[in-house]
């Protein structure tokens, strides 16, 4: 065990996944049905500090200057118990926590928020954890968010069990010069979150085919990154983005995240493949469109996204790197 400093910070990126993590074969431990492979995004980042407090009778949270109450912080209090557990220490814990992307634009920050904040819980509390052991400790808290420990390019394996669930590398950040342009879509419904969505993925009859198909895309996958190759990779993850969408809109309740505008979008994108531009786009659990391209026409296809109607803003990113440890600063919550 290494020195216990009681306050650490660390920084995750977000990460948009190839192939989805959609519904679990056991909840409480966040074992999914399926492996998944997702590309970490540069700049769209969580920024969080653990500081455990001797005597404090509660978990404190603040996320972007806000303070947090209810199931939210519930579920940070469950995600630190875990870490208080493995390192025998009961103190409660301020964790304070900003993104550097806009927040209430649909841009999920479970995935970047949970990775960050095992890494900077489990230091803060002297376990020197290795970065399967952080990849496994995020996943407890959202799955997504054990694929946003390590850098560039990683498939979640699904393990047979808690000890080998995990994310590695496929391939570092600089590996393929790609770009994510996310078309911001405006929504005024308040969409079911995926934890409860995990659950109702099961009650779709696609399910099952769309799990028994998973490890063929994901060696597709898997052989389109390693080689370089786009328009493999476009087929694939545009599939695989349309499967989960078909579990959603089937499951009972329905879940339905697309908007008019979304719909439009992935039209476009389809109507610039016809034209001969290397794009494709994949959807999460949300109304909002990632567009993935070579980073060499991000520019016309941001501008191309802006013209689409129903499209507010057009985010950017490039891929990013591992969770890391940085210097605390003085953070404000
Ligand atoms: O990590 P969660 O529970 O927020 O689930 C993520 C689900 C999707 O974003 C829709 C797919 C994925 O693999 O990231």
């Amino acid at each position: 065990m290494a020195e216990r400093v009681f306050s650490a910070t660390a920084v995750a990126c977000s990460n948009i996944a190839f192939i989805k993590y959609w519904g679990n074969r056991q909840d409480r431990l966040r074992l999914p049905a399926n492996g998944s492979i997702s590309m970490n995004l540069a700049g769209l980042e969580t920024r969080t500090q653990v500081r455990f407090v001797p005597g404090a009778a509660r978990d404190r949270l603040v996320i972007d200057g806000q303070e947090v109450e209810g199931e939210g912080l519930r579920r940070v209090t469950a995600f630190l118990d875990i870490v208080r557990a493995w390192a025998g220490c009961e103190w409660r814990a301020e964790v304070i926590s900003r993104n550097t992307f806009p927040s209430g634009v649909g841009i999920a920050s479970s995935a970047s928020a949970f990775a960050a904040l095992a890494l900077a819980a489990s230091r803060a509390l002297g376990l020197s954890l290795s970065e399967r052991e952080l990849s496994r400790l995020a996943r407890r808290g959202s799955g997504s968010a054990c694929r946003s420990v390590p850098g560039g390019f990683v498939e979640w394996q699904m393990g047979s069990g808690d000890s080998d669930s995990f994310a590695f590398s496929l391939a570092p950040a600089d590996h393929w010069a790609l770009a994510d342009c996310i078309a911001l879509i405006s929504t005024q419904h308040k969409e079911v979150g995926s934890t409860e969505g995990h659950r109702l993925a099961w009650s779709s009859p696609l399910q099952e085919a769309r799990v028994a198909d998973a490890p063929r895309r994901l060696e597709q996958c898997r052989r389109a990154i390693l080689a370089r190759d786009f328009q493999a990779l476009a087929q694939v993850a545009e599939l695989d983005s349309d499967l989960m969408h078909a579990v959603m809109m089937t499951s009972a309740p329905p879940l339905l995240y697309w908007q008019p505008a979304t719909v439009a979008v992935m039209h476009q994108v389809r109507a610039w493949r016809r034209q001969g531009w290397p794009v494709f786009y994949t959807i999460d659990a949300g109304p909002n469109v990632h567009v993935i391209c070579p980073q060499e026409i991000h520019a016309q296809v941001q501008a191309g996204l802006r013209a689409v109607e129903g499209v507010r803003d057009v985010l950017l990113a490039f891929p990013g790197g591992a969770a890391r440890w940085v210097e605390s600063g003085d953070e404000d919550g």
